[in-house]
């Protein structure tokens, strides 16, 4: 035994993500010389939570980067259900509107199941509909939820093989753990376990995966000695930590305790820097691809 430490790769989000994105600009070009309509995302926002805002600045930006028309639609948190129910229904028949999303989490007297399922699902470029969420386990998936796609697209373009793999996924939400674990398994070939909260000793399911991937939010939740020698270790926690330390006042930090497990991985992503990119990328595509199909 050497106590060289195992060199790992860094996967990169932002890097493959500004790829997709040159990608999906260089579609926009080509449509927009053909005469083809350029796509169109709106946004709708509900209250001034600082994250949320954030996500929603940094969506904007990427639709200006590659082209694409936006829509940004702003409501006070005090809006009622049937309020904005309308708001969507009027998005849902705006045809120049090729895909939307309505940012979350909601104010606490909405509610989210009812929301999305007002979401047209040929427009549901978040992939959040019970229609596009069965479709995963189609022949054919329609819009793939966009964190999900996103971690699949990071896999995919660093080569890392899903096909008879150990992936265990933590953390069951409906936007990542409970659609990324059926992707694995369906489109991965993987042999997937999907922990949460309710899981019992976690460290006996994580200390056997070649893919471990995390959405949890709990920073510090996966230490080094619950990860196997040699894994591939997919971060999609995301939490605001303030502290006078940070600049601007707040870190954002992943569930995972990075420079110890990253010792033991073979490929880690990085929190900022890993997944998050990509949620956004993995949204420009599905808009494309909405686009695609309502104007071919
Ligand atoms: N809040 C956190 N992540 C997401 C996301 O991917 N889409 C939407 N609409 N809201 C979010």
């Amino acid at each position: 035994m050497t106590d060289t430490p195992t060199t790992y790769a860094l996967i990169d989000g932002r890097k493959v993500s500004g790829e997709i994105k040159s990608e999906i600009s260089a579609k926009v070009h080509e449509r927009k010389l053909s005469g083809k309509k350029v796509p169109h995302l709106a946004i709708i926002l509900v209250g001034d939570d600082g994250a949320s805002q954030t996500y929603v600045d940094h969506k904007v930006k990427s639709c200006k980067e590659v082209g694409f028309h936006y829509t940004m639609m702003r409501f006070a948190d005090t809006i009622s259900e049937e309020k904005l129910i309308k708001h969507i229904d009027h998005v849902n028949d705006d045809e120049d509107v090729d895909g939307f999303i309505v940012q979350l989490p909601l104010p606490a007297h909405i509610s989210v199941e009812r929301i999305t399922e007002k979401i047209r699902s040929d427009k549901d470029v978040d992939g959040f509909t019970n229609h596009n969420f069965g479709s995963i386990t189609s022949k054919n998936p329609l819009l793939l939820p966009a964190t999900p796609y996103g971690v699949i697209e990071l896999l995919r373009r660093y080569n890392i093989p899903t096909e008879g793999k150990h992936c265990v996924v933590v953390g069951a939400s409906r936007i990542v753990g409970a659609p990324l674990s059926m992707m694995l398994a369906e489109q991965g070939h993987a042999t997937v376990t999907l922990c949460h909260k309710y899981t019992q000793n976690l460290a006996e399911y994580t200390s056997k995966a070649d893919i471990l991937i995390t959405a949890v939010g709990k920073p510090g939740l996966i230490t080094a000695d619950m990860v196997k020698e040699g894994a591939v270790v997919i971060d999609v926690g995301t939490t605001r930590v303030e502290g006078p330390q940070f600049k601007n006042g707040y870190a954002i930090k992943g569930d995972v305790d990075f420079k110890p497990v990253a010792a033991k991985a073979s490929y880690i992503t990085p929190v900022p820097g890993g997944v998050g990119p990509m949620t956004i990328a993995s949204l420009l595509l599905n808009t494309l691809h909405a686009t695609e199909k309502r104007n071919p």
